[in-house]
């Protein structure tokens, strides 16, 4: 690759990820990006039918049946002379540690919200998380097939719930059995809705104008009149979108339709091709590093095991931050100091495992990991220097692990350990006793420990109820002081799986209190990889 087709190759990437809550339409979406994206030929190929979704007890069958949620985790696809990264979330709660680090690895977002229901938990959640690096972001009001909730108060809830600007950059015109369709406000053209036509690319009728007469005879007088006051009344009150203001994340242009119905996703996908950022430059905590450097950088974000049952090994999902990849050279893996050699780097297309030839910044790529990758290290091209900002959250849950077959304690600590090390869990070894706890984010994350280390490690466990209720990491500049509180708080401490000293607290009031007692000792509910 030459210079300047780097150059070019990069300028084209757009790398992003859907925020929302369950059932706002993120699987629906995305199986219309890839219609739209070429990727597959008819929508509906996508994902199994939604009685099929499994109750949470069987986390494979789940990950099964979820099929494109789950293990189609990065979706790249050409649009309109971009080259488009989608990447997935896990849409259940129990994996939102995954779905936060997946959210350090785009640069854009597009936020889907039910337009019946407006901004919900999750959304705000993950909403949050964007606001630490003011990723840009792009919103969906989906669902207007349906009987949804007034434009206008959407927007105000957006920006009053999010703390955001909107932008809306289409208008719609009824909603429920009485949708029309979209008044495109930057283009100045209406675009009329045709039902059923959402498994298909539609054709769509465009009227140009709001004074057209045409745009009454297409979807009513009546509509026609409200659309039009309803106009005066957006250009009156709400802001225009502003490019500058929507890369720092302060703006988001809002777009209105159905994803289920194939409508308004394209006029949002536009939108993200044309305005949503290129690969940006990304701290380390030597530098920063620009997208266009020549020589090759990256950091692991996720890591996944069993994505094929024919391949038992485990793939760390590592976006590039710089440089480009080509198939068969060497990566210094930072934190052990070794060079590694990559031969056979994979992405994955709706489900397929394809061989990477060469990926540029803002790409992902998998690596076959056989314990050596962490989460959060960093790989480059010989320089030393780490990327920052990988994110570990404090488990709400814990348990105890008791073996039942107490002679494979080996086993048990040594599979503990990887699965602490590549994020599927936290593990926490109290110091006034020997006991193994698994800390998580969500309770499905026991059930996927309880099985790997059955399926991978050969080992039966068994969880036991545990008065911890939440965990802080504990950092003090003052050695003599971080000494006097060891030994205060001797029984509530523990070492996590990456060593580090952590107050196991039995109730948020001993929390408190701990807190007061204690000012000068930091106890952090986040720690950086
Ligand atoms: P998620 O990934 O965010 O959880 O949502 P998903 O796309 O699975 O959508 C949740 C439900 O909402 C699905 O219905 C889906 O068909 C429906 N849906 C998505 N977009 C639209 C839309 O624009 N209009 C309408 N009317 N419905 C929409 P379901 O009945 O729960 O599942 P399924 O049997 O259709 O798969």
């Amino acid at each position: 690759m030459s210079d300047s087709r780097f150059l070019e190759q990069v300028a084209k990437r757009r790398t992003f990820a859907i925020i929302s809550h369950p059932d706002a339409g993120k699987t629906t979406i995305t199986e219309k990006l890839l219609l739209l994206g070429q990727a597959i030929q008819v929508a509906g190929s996508v994902k199994g039918k939604k009685g099929d979704r499994a109750a949470t007890s069987d986390w494979m069958t789940m990950e099964q049946q979820r099929g494109i949620s789950i293990t189609s985790s990065v979706m790249q696809f050409p649009y309109k002379g971009r080259v488009v990264n989608l990447l997935d979330t896990p849409g259940h709660e129990d994996f939102s540690e995954d779905t936060y680090r997946t959210l350090t690895a785009v640069d854009s977002c597009l936020m889907v919200i039910d337009a019946a229901k407006g901004v919900e938990d999750r959304t705000r959640k993950l909403m949050e998380v964007t606001r630490l690096r003011d990723t840009p972001i792009i919103t969906f009001m989906n669902k207007l097939d349906r009987e949804v909730r007034d434009p206008m108060e959407l927007l105000d809830e957006v920006e009053d719930e999010l703390g955001m600007m909107c932008a809306p950059v289409s208008w719609p015109i009824g909603c429920g059995k009485a949708f029309k369709g979209v008044y495109h406000i930057g283009r100045d053209e209406t675009l009329l809705y045709q039902s059923g036509m959402g498994h298909t690319i539609q054709e769509v009728r465009s009227i140009k104008g709001l004074d057209n007469p045409q745009l009454d005879e297409a979807v009513g007088r009546e509509l026609a009149a409200q659309l039009r006051e309803e106009m005066e009344l957006v250009t009156g009150a709400s802001n225009e979108f502003d490019l500058e203001l929507f890369l720092q994340g302060q703006l988001t242009p809002v777009f209105f339709g159905t994803a289920l119905g194939n409508f308004g996703v394209d006029h949002m996908l536009d939108g993200l091709a044309e305005w949503a950022p290129a690969p940006i430059a990304r701290d380390t905590d030597v530098r920063k590093v620009d997208p266009t450097e020549e020589r090759f950088s990256g950091f692991v974000f996720k890591i996944q095991a069993n994505m094929d049952p024919k391949h038992r090994d485990r793939i760390a999902f590592m976006r590039v931050c710089s440089g480009k990849y080509s198939r068969g050279m060497k990566m210094k893996h930072v934190r052990i100091g070794k060079d590694i050699k990559v031969a056979d780097a994979v992405t994955f297309l709706a489900g397929d495992r394809a061989n990477v030839e060469e990926a540029v910044s803002g790409d992902i790529i998998g690596l076959h990991n056989h314990g050596t990758i962490q989460i959060g290290d960093t790989f480059t091209e010989g320089e030393s220097l780490k990327y920052t900002g990988i994110p570990h959250f404090a488990p709400e849950l814990f348990q105890r692990v008791r073996l039942k077959d107490p002679l494979k304690m080996k086993q048990l600590q040594k599979g503990l350990q990887q699965l602490s090390e590549e994020g599927s869990t936290q593990l926490f070894m109290p110091r006034k006793n020997n006991d193994l706890i698994v800390g998580a984010v969500g309770v499905l994350q026991f059930e996927v420990v309880a099985y790997r280390l059955k399926d991978e490690y050969k080992v039966d466990c068994i969880y036991e109820p545990i008065s911890v209720n939440t965990a802080r990491w504990v950092e003090c500049d003052d050695p003599r002081m971080l000494e006097e509180f060891k030994r205060k708080a001797h029984d509530n401490l523990a070492i996590d799986g990456g060593g580090h000293l952590t107050y196991l607290a039995p109730t948020r009031v001993n929390l408190s209190l701990t807190e007061e007692r204690w000012p000068d000792i930091r106890f952090r509910s986040t720690r950086e990889h």
